[in-house]
């Protein structure tokens, strides 16, 4: 039987009981005294146990005692949990909580402070970072890449004076870019690819000092900021949204860049001549837009791009043979354009699996469109402005080109960033 069945049962009767023998009122009045005596000692007898005692919160420096409360406020705000992680975020051991990384802060290397938090992949629900991540004024690192952190992004994280790598990736931001992010003048790698981020991306950003910037994967709509190419980039990821307009002629500025990509977004105009300028390049990748015109000759200038893919647009004209001598190629894909010519050197490059003209109008080739689709684009067709810049080659082209040596799998970064759960690090 139920405890607490019996108590209810045992006090009906002693009320009853009383109740019924109208002459003792005093007696049960006397008993009633000492019954309510009797509760309040037993309610007070828990505070005459000896206490329990007070959780050792000996903390390694007191830059970790100031941070303890804003970590566990934090962790009373998280809803799900599903791998029991904050379980490990109690007492004062806050260097081994798990995600947490402690380490000497360049202003004294003597004392102990919380350098880096480390949650990819614990999948947290809360509903906002405010309050938590800006209250770390050591913190260098933060990468939260699938988790399930929603709200906006606080304007006070431009108060930490350290933070140099941003990963919210795989999360539920929304609103507009945080521009507070602007003003984290030590931030180096920003990665905000798939959130649900919206409106335009302000065109400072392309000014600040970042090695790393991914922001594919949102709603960003916009026309690309002309001063796109001031970028100091290795890594730029812009597929995946819906920016519109042209490729801004200043690309050919952002020579530090290894990967860009443009994949799959609302682009018009013509490819500019000036992307033939991004000499390290190792990816572009402007595929599926709405990009025009034909090919500049200027891109066999890109002397170490691998990848080059311009499928999915409506391209036309002769594919350039001076590109098609690039010897660093492993996958130029042009497939899904309008392309009417391809030379020798390109002929061989099909062969090797190397160049993909599927889907475009050259005759006596396989797998092309068909001749009426061909003669419908004809009748469309608009011409560059810039039209002469397209058969500039700025650069020296070598007579002869060796022949590319055997290259392994290589990782890229960029194309690792179009998967959700990728680390990027
Ligand atoms: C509290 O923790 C510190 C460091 O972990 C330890 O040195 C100390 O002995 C502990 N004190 C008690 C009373 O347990
Ligand atoms: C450096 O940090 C240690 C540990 O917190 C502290 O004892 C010391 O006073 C600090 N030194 C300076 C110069 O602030
Ligand atoms: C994310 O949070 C929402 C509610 O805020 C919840 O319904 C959903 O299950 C969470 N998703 C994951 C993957 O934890
Ligand atoms: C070449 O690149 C295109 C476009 O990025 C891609 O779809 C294709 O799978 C790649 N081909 C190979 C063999 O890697």
């Amino acid at each position: 039987m139920n405890l607490y069945a019996i108590k209810e049962n045992d006090h009906q009767q002693f009320l009853l009981i009383t109740f019924l023998d109208q002459k003792h009122f005093f007696s049960f009045m006397m008993i009633l005294y000492f019954f309510i005596i009797f509760s309040i000692l037993r309610n007070c007898s828990s505070q005459l146990l000896p206490p329990l005692p007070a959780p050792n919160l000996t903390f390694l420096d007191q830059r970790l005692a100031l941070i303890f409360p804003i970590i566990q406020n934090f962790k009373s705000t998280i809803t799900l949990d599903p791998l029991g992680v904050t379980q490990s975020w109690t007492g004062p051991d806050i260097c081994n909580y798990k995600g947490f990384y402690c380490d000497n802060p360049p202003y004294n290397t003597s004392a102990i402070s919380l350098a880096s938090i480390d949650f990819n992949g614990f999948q947290l629900t809360a509903p906002t970072l405010d309050g938590f991540i800006d209250q770390l004024p050591d913190l260098a690192i933060f990468h939260a890449n699938s988790n399930n952190f929603s709200g906006i992004i606080s304007s006070k994280i431009t108060q930490l004076p350290y933070l140099y790598e941003l990963d919210l990736s795989n999360n539920k931001f929304i609103g507009t870019f945080p521009l507070s992010i602007l003003n984290i003048k030590t931030l180096t790698f920003l990665d905000i690819r798939y959130n649900l981020f919206t409106g335009i991306i302000p065109p400072q950003i392309f000014t600040q000092n970042l090695d790393a910037f991914f922001l594919n994967n949102n709603n960003f709509v916009q026309k690309l900021p002309d001063n796109l190419g001031s970028t100091s980039a290795l890594y730029l990821t812009l597929a995946n949204n819906k920016f519109i307009g042209p490729i801004p002629r200043s690309i050919g500025q952002a020579t530090n860049l290894l990967e860009i990509l443009f994949l799959n977004n609302l682009l018009t105009g013509c490819i500019p001549y000036e992307l033939g300028l991004l000499k390290k390049a190792t990816v572009i990748d402007v595929g599926y837009n709405m990009l025009t015109g034909p090919l500049p000759c200027s891109l066999g200038c890109l002397e170490s791009v691998e990848q080059l893919n311009f499928a999915g647009n409506l391209l036309y004209g002769q594919v350039p043979e001076v590109v098609c001598s690039l010897t660093n190629l492993v996958n130029f894909t042009l497939s899904n354009n309008y392309f009417t010519k391809v030379g020798p050197l390109c002929r061989e490059l099909i062969k090797k699996g190397i160049l993909n003209v599927e889907k475009n109008c050259i005759f006596g080739l396989p797998n092309q469109r068909s001749i009426v689709e061909c003669l419908i684009f004809r009748g469309q067709i608009k011409l560059c402005p810039l039209q002469k810049t397209y058969s500039v080659i700025p650069c020296k082209i070598p007579k002869f080109r060796p022949n590319r040596p055997a290259r392994t799998e290589r990782h890229l970064i960029s194309y690792s960033a179009l998967s959700k759960h990728t680390k990027l690090y």
